[in-house]
């Protein structure tokens, strides 16, 4: 069926390319894309602007005959290849001017074979592990006709009661920046035309993740010196890896909502950044701009959308409704509609649709196939954080065991370990942890298993002596706790960001039993945990860990390989820490050892006075439960000889940094090495410790590896009050080690 589509458009194809190889491939987009103006109707050209939702497929007859007029320039949510194939078939060849469509689909972690979820991703510190990931994506996503994206998510997850935090690539601008454009390279690759690469989608532009209180879709409060420090620098880093799309924020900034932000699309992004793919509002956002009380009604939100550079409406109407009597009365030009279908044109052209507009799956790797498998297996073992190992519980010694208890809701469910935006997933294809803790045991090793609640949220206990059994009649017990996949994602969202439901209760009952107990957690977000850490012997947090979690968590906990995430997010001790991250300011009155008092170390009736008084909450420590960075191997790492090849340098210079690692253990293990900066004074308030650079490095037993960085002045350089990015001269200290705590540490001065 398909191959009636892949029609003789050879000749034409040769003539393109032809016509590429003498003038160059942008300078033909261009004449082709002002071919195209000229002869577009207004209403064409709006409908280029049109992002059209096909769930349910109920409106596929109204579409098709939308489509014919030229009224629809895109769709979202459609994933049957033989519909995708009929729809672009209509828009190529039965409409006037058979331009093809672009085909949306959230492809955030996987498309059938799912990874981890991106924070997962990110506690890999890898980001080949990161390009990858998106590689397979794109290709499964592209077999199916899809040739758009919406990730990767670039938003700062610095509060984890925010249940998008599972989407973010972690809480620091440097590592959401480099992973983030590693993501947009796996999905685009070098050639965005190949038919097994997709359009990325650097979202969402800007500041969401600052939603306050972790509320989703809530107002935000950013400085400009703020939003451009911390928030910006990871979109500008997919930029400069090709990202092709840009979509808005639903969250306002400085009282615009980002789908009317003038400041933020036309100024940062066209003006500053030359951005030149295009703008596309998130779902209904510019119809929401009323909701958020910017405009009266639908017409004006259009209006304003379309002024301040939003190029496609996603969803909502606003744009096909009311751009045309816009035009009409002159308040939006001709050329701004014009600028707007070229950016829009202009990527159906980067992308080749031109050239071939269908898909035919039989090219492709079959979907959810060996290598994806393997490679969605080792992105879990990579991203799965080794938190805490008393007494070396872990790894598991097959021979020293005889049975084992496997104890939780989320031990044998294939659905649950997926995470969040798994539309396309079929939970047939997850390998669960019990399954193959079963398999990699073998015959001599009796698995017990008890599911012991029926969800994460379950306040029941009626199976806990089932449990309490189990753990009794065995050597060990590995419990499999955390979140269910739908308490986090969009608008999921926590006010207290414990264990839900009773397996607080569950984890006191079992610790009772006196066994050694191994936590694996499965979780969108930092879970608060300091009321569990000291009842189990050891913690391993696997995140939403996706279709191979069973036998990634499998080979960690027996030691087929050693854990190797580090924390992308600090781990606070209770919810009222947050937003609690590594690279805070140090306010006038930092916290030290001797100026901090616990509430319960405070006598009564005890005078108030100011002096002497720090920044920290009186009820919990003032560190976090877990540093950012942080993570356990079952080797151990041995850090020394800092070395600066200068003490000074000049602006424009480079300083390379070094230390050497030792691994003193006896295992073949992988480090993530980081180096962290601190600018000491400047003229505006800069972060206590800013991670700079990192090396994801393997090491074998007894051997020693140095590691180097070369810090250009550029990486040292911010935004200063008037907005400039500068970098001025002064002390920097440096540091490097295994985690934001790291001790080694020298300085150097930049004159
Ligand atoms: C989300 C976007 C997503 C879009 C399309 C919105 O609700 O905020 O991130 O890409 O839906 O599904």
């Amino acid at each position: 069926m398909q191959h009636r589509f892949i029609f003789k458009q050879y000749s034409y194809n040769y003539i393109i390319m032809y016509r590429e190889l003498l003038m160059g491939t942008d300078s033909v987009s261009k004449i082709r894309i002002n071919d195209l103006l000229n002869k577009m109707t207004i209403e064409e050209k709006i409908g280029q602007l049109c992002l059209v939702n096909t769930t349910g497929g109920s409106h596929l007859e109204a579409l098709k005959n939308n489509l014919k007029d030229g009224k629809i320039g895109a769709i979202l949510n459609e994933v049957n290849p033989d519909v995708i194939n009929e729809l672009q078939y209509i828009a190529v060849k039965e409409s006037r001017l058979g331009i093809p469509l672009l085909i949306g689909r959230d492809v955030i972690h996987g498309f059938k074979t799912i990874f981890p979820i991106p924070l997962g991703q990110a506690a890999s510190w890898n980001p080949d592990i990161v390009y990858e990931g998106a590689r397979i994506s794109a290709i499964e996503a592209a077999s199916q006709g899809i040739n758009w994206t919406f990730a990767p998510m670039l938003d700062i997850g610095r509060d984890p009661r925010w249940g998008r935090v599972a989407e973010t690539l972690g809480e620091d601008t440097y590592l959401i920046s480099v992973l983030g454009a590693a993501m947009v390279s796996g999905f685009q690759g070098t050639k965005l035309n190949r038919k097994d690469r997709i359009a990325s989608c650097a979202k969402h532009f800007a500041g969401y993740g600052a939603s306050e209180s972790g509320r989703d879709y809530n107002t935000t409060n950013i400085p400009e010196n703020e939003l451009r420090n911390t928030h910006l620098p990871p979109f500008k880093a997919a930029l400069n890896a090709g990202a092709a799309t840009v979509m808005t924020s639903f969250s306002d900034l400085d009282g615009v909502p980002a789908s009317a932000n003038e400041f933020l699309l036309k100024q940062v992004l066209r003006k500053e950044w030359k951005f030149d793919g295009f703008v596309v509002s998130d779902w209904e956002s510019i119809k929401q701009l009323s909701t958020h009380g910017l405009t009266p009604n639908d017409k004006e939100s259009a209006f304003e959308a379309a002024n301040a550079g939003l190029d496609m409406e996603m969803a909502s109407q606003t744009y096909s409704e009311h751009l045309f009597a816009l035009i009409n009365e002159s308040r939006i030009s001709m050329q701004q509609l014009d600028t707007m279908v070229s950016n829009i044109l202009g990527i159906k052209f980067r992308l080749g649709l031109f050239e071939l507009p269908y898909t035919n799956p039989p090219d492709f790797p079959e979907l959810v196939n060996e290598n994806h498998l393997a490679a969605a297996k080792e992105a879990a073992i990579q991203s799965a954080v080794l938190l805490k190992n008393e007494n070396n519980v872990l790894p598991i010694v097959k021979e020293s065991v005889k049975t084992i208890a496997v104890i939780g809701p989320l031990a044998d469910d294939g659905y649950e370990q997926l995470g969040t935006w798994v539309f396309d997933a079929d939970e047939r294809h997850s390998q669960t942890p019990l399954n193959a803790i079963k398999e990699i045991s073998g015959e001599d090793v009796h698995v017990n298993y008890v599911r012991a609640m029926e969800s994460t949220r379950s306040k029941s206990s009626q199976f806990f002596s089932d449990a309490i059994d189990a753990a009794n009649n065995s050597d060990i017990v590995v419990l499999f706790l955390g979140e269910e996949s739908i308490l986090s994602g969009e608008a999921h969202c926590r006010a207290d960001i414990g264990l839900p439901g009773n397996q607080v209760e569950l984890i006191k009952q079992i610790s009772a039993t006196g066994k050694p107990i191994i936590l694996v957690l499965m979780a969108g977000r930092a879970l608060a945990l300091e009321n569990i850490v000291n009842d189990v012997d050891a913690i391993l947090y696997a995140w939403h860990p996706g279709t191979m979690a069973g036998p990634a968590i499998a080979d960690l906990l027996f030691g087929k390989v050693s854990p190797s995430g580090k924390l992308p997010v600090t781990f606070p001790r209770v919810t009222g820490q947050v937003p609690i991250y590594y690279s805070q300011k140090n306010t006038g009155k930092p916290v030290t050892p001797e100026t901090y008092m616990h509430i319960d170390d405070i006598q009564p009736r005890m005078h108030q006075v100011s002096v002497g008084n720090t920044s920290y909450h009186l009820d919990t420590h003032y560190t976090p439960l877990f540093p950012f960075g942080f993570g356990l191997s079952y080797t151990e790492f041995n850090y020394s000889h800092l070395v600066l090849d200068k003490n000074e340098i000049h602006l424009g210079e480079t300083i390379n940094i070094s230390a050497e690692i030792f691994n003193k253990g006896c295992w073949d293990a992988m480090e993530t090495v980081q180096l962290y900066i601190r600018d000491v004074s400047a003229s505006v308030t800069r972060p206590v410790k800013e991670l700079k650079g990192f090396k994801k490095i393997s090491l074998a037993p007894g051997e020693t590896k140095v590691v180097s960085f070369q810090i250009h002045t550029d990486d040292l350089s911010f935004h200063n009050r008037k907005m400039q990015r500068v970098t001025e001269p002064g002390k920097f200290i440096v540091w490097i080690g295994s985690s934001s705590n790291a001790e080694l540490q020298s300085e150097f001065e930049m004159i």
